[in-house]
């Protein structure tokens, strides 16, 4: 028997068509910052083979958005993850950051690192728990600062960094 997820969720590598759809998604899940559609556009373009758009038909109810970092080869850098509110709370966005990890892209990845504001919970519980299922660290500090970097109109951006772990299949 397969042990593949039931259900009618697609993974797919993202093309331009799909930057229109993921600026609708981030506008629609705050407290996400939106972006403009040209950045989405090259997320889904030149940053393909390091996002991950999931459809339920012709809806899409997921993505994540990332690169490997220009200085580090073994780092992945999570940009943004989102998924519609229809389909939280079932284990998606955990399972498209594994998906990702086991890319050809990233098969020198050994850690991932990510940015998250301190009040949002439900982010901070996603990356805990994908540290204890890759079975490694998690350590974070505050990186960029309201003041310093976002001149006040922003939150602190904590960096998490997830790792060392061993290569995902
Ligand atoms: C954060 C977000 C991506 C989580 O997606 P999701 O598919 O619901 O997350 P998962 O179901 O994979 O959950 C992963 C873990 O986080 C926990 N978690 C998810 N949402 C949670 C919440 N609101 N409160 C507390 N824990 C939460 C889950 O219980 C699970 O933990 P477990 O494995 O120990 O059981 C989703 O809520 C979202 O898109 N939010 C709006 C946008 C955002 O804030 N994105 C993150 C910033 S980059």
């Amino acid at each position: 028997m397969s042990d593949a997820p039931q259900d009618s969720l697609e993974f797919r590598k993202p093309t331009a068509e799909t930057g229109y759809l993921l600026n609708r998604l981030v506008a629609d899940s705050p407290p996400l910052d939106p972006n403009s559609i040209y950045c989405n556009l090259l997320q889904c373009s030149h940053f393909a083979d390091t996002a991950v758009a999931v459809h339920d038909g012709d809806t899409l109810v997921g993505f994540v958005s990332g690169y490997v970092e220009p200085n580090k080869p073994d780092t992945l850098f999570v940009w943004q993850v989102v998924i519609a509110e229809a389909a939280r709370g079932k284990g998606l966005a955990k399972r498209m950051l594994k998906h990702l990890l086991g890319r050809p892209s990233c098969a020198e990845v050994r850690y991932i690192e990510t940015t998250i504001t301190p009040d949002n919970e439900a982010s901070w519980a996603l990356f805990r728990s994908l540290s204890r299922d890759l079975d490694t660290e998690l350590n974070s500090e505050v990186w960029f600062k309201r003041d310093e970097h976002f001149g006040g109109q922003h939150d602190d951006e904590h960096l998490l960094v997830i790792g060392p772990f061993q290569r995902q299949r």
